[in-house]
């Protein structure tokens, strides 16, 4: 890189102070923030974002899909731009961390490049996509932009399909919105990400900044245990069609299954819904939530078929009947190699320790790859907590990831 640009550091009290700003809004009292997309503290974030874009005096704009933007024209008027981004939305009562330190680094890079005048050959683009957390579905607003969101993604959101209109109403979108998002891939040179461990890995070896090589896949389903409700004090136990036994009968052979067929492979169910949810009552249906990750597509499509079949042996054991409903699947993604050799430069150059090493959460980075050149770095998370109020990062390793970033974007769009 030119000699003079790898002097360039961002503004670390700027940087806190637009951080803390962010991280009150949505605020628990735990520490933490509760912004599910879309929710009320999720769409005031957003504001405080296009707020700060204008006070910049970047051009703000929000696409069909939700996604906001802060874009600084640098290139060429038909040339392409760099993007860098996270989130801002969180998982209910999830931490301040998560996906927020990626935007404000990405909003941070940009007034950089435009107070000290530097010049570059790419336009820079921040921005915060969609429901990234998968409140309604995975990604939405990141396969929105990369125009690889199908109708089937849309289908089944979770929460139900009246509380997605809703939601989007409120949001100034709607249904078919969502499908005008997509970009040409040609006018998107590459896509930056900065993000917290939400691991131990880093922490417990004593390094600074984490190049993500890889991405998991991610698949999501609900399954449905049918039996009958009856009375839960004068039904014979042999006589019950009991839907509570094979959701948890299937939960804990689900994770004895994972652990032994697909070693690395990760299971998860994360919801039961109990109906009619009485403690007089047997439950007549159990919904339960599920969500499996693995590094490559084929592992992903076994796992698939071996879940689905234990859930209807699980119903079968039971006298019960199931159904399978397909929620959303992300593919698993490797980042690219330029990228990354362009933050193991930045890191040398920074004096920090890095490493390479996969990522086990899904990201929007892991979408964007499909489209264009990706790379992702992570710094480390105290304990390894995520998604919780406890998740923490150490400032010093927030502005060394974002000094990274800096670096990166410079290199990658002069
Ligand atoms: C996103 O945080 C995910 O990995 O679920
Ligand atoms: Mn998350
Ligand atoms: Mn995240």
């Amino acid at each position: 890189m030119d000699k003079s640009l790898s002097a360039f550091r961002i503004n670390n009290e700027r940087f806190r102070a637009n951080f803390e700003t962010l991280a009150a809004i949505g605020a628990t009292p735990d520490g933490g923030v509760h912004r599910p997309a879309f929710s009320d503290a999720h769409l005031d974030a957003r504001r405080w974002f296009l707020e700060r874009a204008k006070q910049i005096g970047l051009d703000a704009r929000v696409d069909g899909a939700g996604n906001h933007s802060a874009v600084l024209r640098c290139g060429r008027a038909d040339g392409p731009t760099l993007l860098l981004g996270s989130h801002l939305d969180s998982v209910p009562y999830g931490g301040r961390f998560d996906g927020a330190l990626g935007v404000v680094a990405a909003l941070e890079v940009l007034q950089i490049v435009k107070e000290q005048g530097i010049s570059l050959n790419t336009h820079l683009e921040a921005i915060d996509f969609t429901d990234e957390e998968g409140h309604f579905a995975n990604f939405f607003g990141s396969l929105g932009l990369t125009g690889k969101l199908q109708p089937e993604h849309m289908q089944n959101p979770r929460g139900g399909r009246d509380r997605f209109q809703e939601a989007l109403r409120r949001a100034g979108l709607n249904e078919s919105s969502l499908f005008s998002a997509g970009r040409d891939p040609e006018t998107v040179a590459g896509y930056l990400e900065l993000h917290i461990e939400q691991g131990p890995r880093l922490i417990e070896s004593g390094m600074q900044i984490g190049i993500v090589t890889s991405i998991v896949g991610i698949r999501s389903f609900k399954i449905r245990f049918l039996g009958r409700a009856d009375h839960a004090g004068t039904t014979p136990m042999g006589k019950r069609l009991d839907a509570a036994q094979s959701a948890s009968s299937f939960t804990l052979a689900a994770r004895e299954l994972v652990m032994k067929e697909f070693p690395g492979c990760v299971v998860n169910v994360g919801n039961m819904e109990f109906e009619p949810g009485a403690f007089n009552v047997v439950p007549h249906t159990v919904t339960v939530a599920l969500e499996f990750r693995a590094d490559d597509d084929d592992k992903l499509d076994e796992m698939e078929t071996a879940l689905l079949k234990q859930a209807s042996i699980e119903a079968q054991r039971f006298r019960l009947d199931s159904e399978i409903v397909f929620l959303d699947s992300a593919a698993p993604a490797h980042m690219n190699k330029q990228i990354q050799e362009a933050f193991a430069n930045a890191s040398k150059a920074l004096g920090l320790k890095h490493t390479f090493l996969p990522s086990g959460a899904g990201h929007d980075a892991q979408c964007l790859a499909q489209i264009c050149p990706t790379g992702m770095i992570f710094v480390p998370s105290v304990g390894g907590f995520s998604h919780s109020s406890k998740e923490f990062t150490e400032w010093e390793d927030c502005i060394n990831g974002a000094n990274v970033l800096l670096q990166a974007a410079l290199t990658l769009a002069q």
